[in-house]
Parts: C-alpha cells; structure tokens; sequence
C-alpha cells in the first residue's frame, strides 16, 4: 500500500506567520503578497485610532491609546466623543513630571509595566507616549506630559518606561519628535535653532528612547523645522532618526499632522492618523481615502510621480509594528485597575512629590499634636484626571487630596475645608465628565474671610491650589497666559500666612509657578497631577508616613523674565521661533546669568538630614575610551528613613565652543535607614565629556581640565574635584 509508509504530511505554514523565523524574512513574505492598494491601506487610519491590518492575509488591525499617564477611554468610531463603553475605566498614574522628580528608574520600569499591562488588557497594541519635550518654558501647556528640562534626567528615565511597556507587546510610541515647546500656532510654528542646541539639549532622550530604549514607534511633532512639518521632515526623520540612529520602528504621525503627499512620502513619515476625517478639515464622514497616505499617494505612484520604493520601506516599517504587537501570540494578557497597579500609582507618587521649603519642620504635621487642620483650596476637592486634552483619562476611581486626607486622619483630627477661591468648577473632556459640580456662591472677599476665620482657629493649614487642566493652564492646544497662580490665589496665601504660622502651601501643577508669598509660607511642596491615587500619596506625605525624596525636573525661576526662552529667545513664535538661547537651557542659563532660582533644578528636601562625604577619585586623568570613578559616602543623619539624590555635575574649563558651566552626567538616589550609610558611585568617560561640534558635525572630547561637582541641586554644590582629559 503505497503511502502508508509515509509521514503524515504537517501543513506549511507561511513564512510571515511563522514566529519562528528571523523577524526580516517574515517582512519580506508579508510585503511580496500584498497588492498596492493594500500597503497604501496599511499606512493611513481607518478610524480615530486604529489603521487597518490585510484582511485577505489575516494580518490584524493596529490599535493606538493615549497615553502617557493612563489608557485614554473608548471613543466612537469616527468621532471624539465617548463610545460609552463602561468597562474603559483605567488606573491613572501621576504626570510624567512626577515620574522625573523620582530621579529613580526603577520608579518609570514600575510605571511602564504597569501601564504597559493596561493598555495591553484593553488590546491596544501601541501606546501613544510617554513625552521627553524639553521643557524650554513653564509657559508650556504640555510641559504636564513630559519629563523636565533636562537631557540627561529625561533620557535616563525614558528608557526602563519603554522597556518595561514592551513586554508587554505593545509599542511605546516617544513623543513629539522634536522641537515641540509651544501649543500656540502648534501646527504652523517653525523652530529655528542651532545643531549644537538640537544634538545637546532637544535630542538626546529621543535617541536614548530609540537606541537603548528600544522604542518601536516615534511620534513626529505638529511643528516644523528647517521649514518642513516634522511628520514629513527629511532632516528630522530620515538623517537623524532612521539614519544617523538606525531606527528600524514607525513613524506614526501626530493626529492630523501630514499636510503634503509628496513630502510624507519622501521624508520618512510610515503611518498618518489625523484629527479631522480626511485629514484636512472636520466633518466628512468616511473620508480616510482622502489622507495624504491614502489615495493621493496611490495616484502619485500610478501615475509615474513617484516609486514603490518609500512605499515599500513604510510597509516593512509597519508590518514590523504589528509583528512585534498584534501578531505577537506570545505577548501577555495584560491587567487592569488592580491592588499592584494602584500601588505603583501610590509609590511613584510619594517618591515624586517633592519638598521645596520646610521652615521649623512645619511639615510632617502630627497627628498626636495637630487636632483642627484646616484644608483649604480647589484643588483640594477637584479631580484632575480629566481635562488638558489627548492625555485625559476616565478614572475607575480618583482620590482627590481632600478625600485622602479624610481618610488617612480617620478620627484622630478633625479636618475642616474651606474653598478659599473659585476656579473651574467643572471638568469635561470629549464627554468624560468628572461629574463634579464646584459652583459656589460667596464673592471672593468672603471666601478668604472664611478661610482665614477658620484658619485663626485651626492647629494647621494646608492649602491645596496651583494650575488644573483647563485651558490656558496646564493644557493641550493652549499654552499658559501666566507665571503666576491664577484665580487670585495669592491673595488667599497671604491672608491664611497671616492667619496661621503653621501653613503648608502644596502646589498642584505640571509646571512652574510664581510664588510672590514665599517669605511668608514656612512649608511649600510641589504635589503635581498625581492621577488616581493622589489623596492617599500626598496625605502619606503630609504626616510623614512617607518621607519626600522627589527633586525638580526643572528651574522654578523667580519671575518669567529670568528663564532664557523669554529673556534672550522667542516665546510663542506665530511663523518662525528662534531659539536664541541655544544651548542654554533651565539651569544652564541661570548658570551663565547668575541667575539665583526661586527653587533650582534637583532641589529637594526631606525630613530626614544626609551628609555626603568627600569624593573620592579613583585617579585625576582620563584617556580617550578610558574611564575614571567618583564615589562619595552618604549618611543618613537624621532619626528617620529617608532617600537623597546625590547629583554629578561636570564642567569644561577650556573648550574651542561656549559650553555650560556644568551639566548634569549622572546621579544615585539612595534610600537609607536612620544611622545608615551607602556609597553614590559614578562612572565617567570620555562620553560624558563630550559636546557636539556643529561644524564638523560630530560629538567632540576635547584634552584639558573639568570639574566634576557633587550637588543636591544646580544649586547646591557639595564637593568638587577637577580632573583632565588627555
Ligand atoms: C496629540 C497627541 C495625541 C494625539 C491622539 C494629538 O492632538 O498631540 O499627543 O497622542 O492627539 O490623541
């Protein structure tokens, strides 16, 4: 009997269905079946946040969410309003400022897993952030969704953010690639600014985010550059991003940034979703065909204009996308809103929040002492989660400060609340409604009154106010239209000062503000939007439960005038913007001017005390490639546990370009017990010595004597040791 020898036959399975085989020859097998018009479809939306996938070869859908502080809630097919699912509800985390002022990657690995396996169990298979724009202005609305003024802090902790996402299966998209420090004009506004600026200051987390990071997409600004949108910009995207650092991911336009076929086509944008339905203005229904990757670019190649070529380079790119995500079967469930998501809301938080002044130990108040607290303030009772625009969220639940303490003091005081002002009293974003009525009735005289009648009888005040997420404050699509607190806040300050010495100030916000009462306030804290679990962080931290150890992401400059963007640059630009300030930015140019902060960058305090010895160099020269050590002994002196973040500054004494006057190269946060003691080591190479030289485009070491600084801030330097280049 013939065949019955045979082995039974296994059915061939194709090659770009195989997870076995080498990510590029399943590329290639995917890429050769397709017809034209389906790796024209491929590459545009289909809806609000999904692209279609190749039915006829059972390739899936790609779906996108905001992203980066929580997974954004379901909305329709074709429209921005709330699909009204009811099981969209996500765990919020605290805004990416908050991340930064941990100066702790194990705090962003803990916040991208978590919400990694969010947007994972809700089967998103790209998540739209997180953002390193530099903070070039606190007049930024979006200044909330990035991770402060620094290279170097923003670039350390972007990384285990996107590693710990991916694992997940689902693509870290980094935005917005590059230059994008202004929502006014946002989509026409273009940045000039000199190479060393871009490389040094703009650059440098994008590239981490991509090299070591590992990011599968890249999320191209609204704005433009060297005259070209960064969606289509040859410099922008196919020099530096997939050139200069082989970046084998996508491109994934911002929502309604393609404005040319031709230059999309040819500049390295692989995937266009957009705001408006066809791409150029609202209201057509069903026009995805008309987005500048749909058929205007099919025409173009019918017709001769242009190849297969970048079209082809854009489907690879894609179907990379989905391999590495929708196709993965290997993947992970995901989770959603559970005990461990919410602890990592609650830890990120408390190390975040950061203590900017603490005259006579004010704070922690004490619960055995203090038994009439008087909370005061909006943004006590206000929930922050929805509102300031694609980064909004529908929250299982939020705890807002108000409630958090309620519940921490539990009976042991009593908590009295007073408005103090009116701000916003509502909160809608795209539908969400945060379903908060704050309307109120007294006049603003009668608010303070109230306020300070109730503070004179209270043993503590804690005012909660500072910037919400409306607009005009920290907000998308608008930028800030003051330094200072708005809603008469100040006034409110002053009065309850007066009222009570023991006051606590906490300052909600993504930004900067103007604090004209600070002589007058013993206590400030920095509380950011610190998402669902920000009652229960900030309370652990107003009775000491936890001790603050977060430290500024950014310069909190006395007045506006002293940030370099508005003293010697351009700030908002309507067509062009130029970035004269260069390198100088945050505490590089209060560095240069001498200017002294109202809190500088890396400050923060804690209500335990350190010492920080002496450093120890392991020798006083380095060679080209070679390496030296830092180390300094840390000791917690108080009688308490506590976290300091010891910060490595390094400065060039002679160099053939202006250079800072110190940046920072590294930094150690050690969490010790009272008593304890631990070692802050730092390694530096000639890398960290290096600048980028414009002319011969290329980072450059040059031979001669640096400084490396020991600080607690730009500000506070602890210890210094020179050392050479040879
Ligand atoms: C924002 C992006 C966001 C996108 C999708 C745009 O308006 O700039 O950050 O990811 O919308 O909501």
């Amino acid at each position: 009997m013939v065949g019955c020898t045979s082995a039974p036959q296994t059915p061939q399975i194709a090659v770009y269905l195989d997870e076995s085989k080498p990510m590029d020859e399943r590329v290639e097998d995917a890429l050769q079946r397709m017809t034209l018009r389906e790796k024209i479809d491929i590459i545009h939306a289909q809806s609000k946040f999904s692209s279609p996938g190749v039915e006829r070869l059972g390739i899936p859908e790609l779906w996108c969410t905001d992203g980066p502080h929580g997974i954004r809630p379901e909305v329709m097919w074709d429209e921005w309003d709330q699909a009204k699912w009811t099981n969209d509800s996500c765990t919020a985390f605290p805004a990416l400022p908050c991340l930064a002022a941990t100066w702790n990657p194990d705090m962003s690995a803990k916040y991208g897993k978590a919400i990694g396996e969010e947007a994972r169990y809700r089967e998103k298979d790209v998540l739209l952030g997180p953002g390193v724009n530099i903070y070039r202005t606190p007049m930024n609305g979006r200044n909330f969704e990035y991770m402060g003024e620094d290279p170097h802090l923003s670039s350390k902790m972007v990384v285990p953010y996107i590693q710990e996402v991916q694992k997940n299966g689902v693509a870290a998209c980094v935005k917005h690639f590059a230059l994008n420090n202004q929502e006014i004009e946002r989509h026409a506004v273009n940045v000039v600014v000199d190479d060393r600026a871009l490389y040094e200051i703009y650059l440098p987390a994008f590239k981490a985010a991509v090299q070591e990071g590992g990011a599968w997409a890249i999320m191209p600004a609204y704005n433009r550059y060297k005259g070209q949108h960064c969606c289509h910009n040859q410099y922008l995207l196919n020099d530096i991003l997939k050139g200069e650092w082989g970046f084998d991911g996508a491109t994934i336009s911002d929502w309604g940034g393609v404005h040319d076929t031709k230059e999309a086509a040819l500049h390295g944008l692989d995937l266009e979703f957009g705001s408006w339905t066809n791409g150029l203005n609202w209201g057509a229904s069903n026009a995805y065909d008309m987005y500048h990757m749909a058929m205007p670019y099919m025409k173009m190649i019918e017709s001769g204009e242009l190849t297969t070529k970048a079209l082809d380079d854009k489907v690879r790119r894609v179907l990379r996308l989905i391999f590495r995500t929708a196709m993965n079967t290997k993947k992970p469930f995901g989770s959603m809103n559970n005990e461990e998501h919410l602890e990592a809301a609650r830890e990120i938080a408390g190390e975040g929040i950061v203590l900017l002044k603490n005259d006579n130990n004010v704070l922690p108040f004490d619960l055995n002492k203090q038994k009439n607290i008087l909370v005061v303030g909006e943004n006590a009772i206000k929930m922050m989660t929805v509102g300031g625009g694609s980064s909004s969220l529908k929250v299982r639940k939020e705890f807002t400060p108000l409630d958090g303490i309620k519940l921490y003091v539990g009976d042991k005081a009593n908590i009295i609340y007073e408005r103090g002002y009116v701000g916003d009293v509502t909160g809608e974003y795209n539908g969400v409604k945060s379903g908060q009525d704050l309307s109120e009735n007294r006049s603003a005289e009668q608010l303070i009154a109230d306020a300070v009648a109730a503070a004179q009888k209270a043993d503590a005040v804690i005012f909660i106010g500072g910037l919400n997420k409306k607009e005009g404050q920290d907000c998308e699509g608008a930028d800030r239209s003051e330094l200072g607190l708005p809603y008469g806040q100040d006034a409110v300050i002053e009065a309850l000062a007066a009222a009570n010495k023991n006051l606590a100030v906490i300052n909600i916000s993504g930004n900067a503000v103007a604090m004209p009462w600070i002589e007058k306030v013993p206590s400030i804290m920095q509380g950011w939007f610190l998402g669902s679990e920000s009652g229960n962080a900030l309370a652990k931290v107003i009775f000491g439960e936890v001790n603050p150890s977060g430290h500024l992401p950014f310069t909190f400059p006395v007045k506006i005038e002293d940030n370099a963007a508005h003293a010697v640059g351009e700030w908002p630009g309507k067509e062009d913007v130029h970035y004269n300030e260069s390198i100088f930015v945050g505490y590089r140019w209060a560095d240069k001017e001498q200017i002294k902060a109202l809190f500088p960058f890396g400050h923060g305090l804690s209500y335990t005390t350190f010492a920080v010895s002496e450093p120890t160099i392991s020798k006083n020269s380095i060679k080209e490639g070679g390496k030296l050590t830092i180390k300094c002994k840390v000791t917690n002196t108080g009688n308490r546990e506590g976290a300091e973040v010891v910060q490595l500054y390094i400065g060039d004494h002679e160099s053939s370009l202006p250079r800072p006057v110190k940046e920072l190269k590294g930094f150690k946060k050690l969490h010790l017990a009272a008593g304890e003691s631990g070692v802050a080591e730092f390694t530096i190479t000639d890398e960290d010595l290096k600048f980028f030289d414009d002319k011969r485009h290329e980072w450059v070491a040059e031979a001669g004597s640096f400084t490396a600084y020991i600080a607690t801030s730009a500000e506070e330097i602890l210890h210094q040791v020179d050392f050479t280049l040879k």
